[in-house]
């Protein structure tokens, strides 16, 4: 039993789900688990705290200012010794108070206060209308992009009558959520390193040149490979997206700095992915001050090769297993399977570049020894969590056959 022995800090915030936590605290000590919670002022309007010791087996804290622990820090002390924290149920308004660091109670500054490697999760409920808000789904997203781990919600019937997305998951399957949350990851104990978005190659000080990349793809399969239990490096170019929390993100700007940080970071990794658009080329003398504009001529521009990163990671004497991607125009089958040979690598994962730089949905073919197969359209969340065992599989089958 995966979760035997976790200490899990249990948050019930303001839902009427909250009769559903009773069965949860209750099935997670039946698990083996200890459960100290936390109730909000709201959760108290739909269950009692002592309902919840009583199942618990603990004095239920609801009280910033609870003098029981000696130092009177509650918002320190009940999350030092934690394994997770689950808030079950989270409502709309605590999700807000999340996004914003609020520390108004004892619950938010609790979660405030936590150590950065405690684990977070939530299993919201609220009504549909509210879960489809624009103002919920911002929070929703940020959350993620704040490595906040969210279990649910469900749809169907509501307690207030709608129907629709916003049910909180069954104690049930909040139970198994969890037990797979502590269940040995399937990259546990492998470290990555990745490069992602695009380079840019100065001109002048003013001026550059660079590529259509976002970095989404990239930053998406940095945070699934860390969700499943590997320590993630980014090598990443510039773009526009958050920093994937519990990932190292080195920010570099153009192919050599890139190049520089991966050939410091490759020794001891496991796995190299290299989801970046670098710039092939680098303009050849970068000019120290900006080049005025002439009227009658045009400035001519020579160029030089930047290194090829993932090549040279590939060709390294015992090489991590390396991950190419191949953003082509045309001809996908083709171009992908000779790159992946060209680059001698085991696994290319090729898109059709124009159609999917900046999007939040991609299409993807990977290429391997074997031949190739079509991962067909989601959203590139849902494809990298597949990539991300579409890796681990093949790094387990090269384990077992060595
Ligand atoms: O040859 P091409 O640029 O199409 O290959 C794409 C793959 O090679 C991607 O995985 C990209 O990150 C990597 N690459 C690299 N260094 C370069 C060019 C591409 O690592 N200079």
């Amino acid at each position: 039993m995966t979760l035997t022995g976790k200490n899990i800090v249990l948050g019930l915030t303001g839902g009427i789900a909250c009769y559903k936590a009773a069965e949860l605290a209750r099935g997670l000590v039946k698990a083996g688990a200890s459960v100290q919670v936390v109730m909000t002022e709201a959760a108290r309007h739909f269950i009692t705290p002592v309902t919840m010791q009583a199942l618990s087996g603990r004095p239920v804290y609801t009280d910033q200012w609870d003098s029981r622990i000696s130092n009177n820090m509650a918002h320190i002390d009940l999350t030092r010794h934690a394994d997770a924290i689950l808030i079950a149920p989270c409502s709309a308004d605590f999700m807000r108070k999340l996004v914003h660091g609020a520390a108004d109670d004892l619950l938010s500054t609790l979660c405030l206060a936590r150590p950065s490697t405690l684990p977070l999760l939530v299993a919201p409920a609220m009504n549909v209308e509210m879960w489809d808000n624009p103002a919920t789904q911002r929070n929703v997203a940020q959350l993620y992009a704040d490595g906040v781990t969210r279990l649910g919600p469900a749809a169907g019937e509501q307690a207030c009558g709608e129907t629709g997305l916003g049910r909180m998951l069954e104690p049930e399957q909040l139970l198994q959520a969890l037990e797979a949350f502590f269940s040995p990851k399937l990259l546990q104990g492998k470290r990555v390193l990745m490069t992602a978005g695009p380079t840019f190659e100065p001109i002048d000080p003013v001026r550059g040149i660079t590529n259509l990349s976002s970095g989404k793809m990239g930053y998406a399969l940095a945070r699934a490979a860390h969700a499943a239990g590997a320590d993630v490096t980014l090598v990443s170019g510039p773009t526009a997206l958050a920093a994937p929390a519990g990932v190292r993100l080195i920010a570099v700007t153009t192919a050599r700095e890139m190049h520089e940080a991966v050939m410091q970071n490759v020794p001891q990794q496991d796995i190299f992915i290299a989801v970046a658009a670098v710039a092939d080329w680098r303009v050849a003398a970068v000019s120290q001050q900006k080049i005025k504009k002439q009227d009658k001529d045009t400035p001519t521009l020579s160029f030089e090769h930047n290194p090829d990163i993932l090549a040279t990671v590939a060709a390294l004497s015992s090489p991590p297993y390396c991950v190419g991607f191949a953003a082509e125009s045309e001809h996908l089958i083709e171009h992908g399977t000779a790159k992946r040979k060209k680059k001698n690598i085991p696994l290319l994962v090729g898109n059709i570049g124009h159609q999917t730089f900046g999007k939040d949905e991609n299409e993807l073919v990977l290429f391997d020894e074997q031949g190739h197969h079509a991962l067909p359209r989601a959203s590139k969340e849902a494809l990298a969590i597949t990539l991300v065992a579409e890796i681990a599989e093949r790094i387990s089958k090269r384990i077992s056959s060595k």
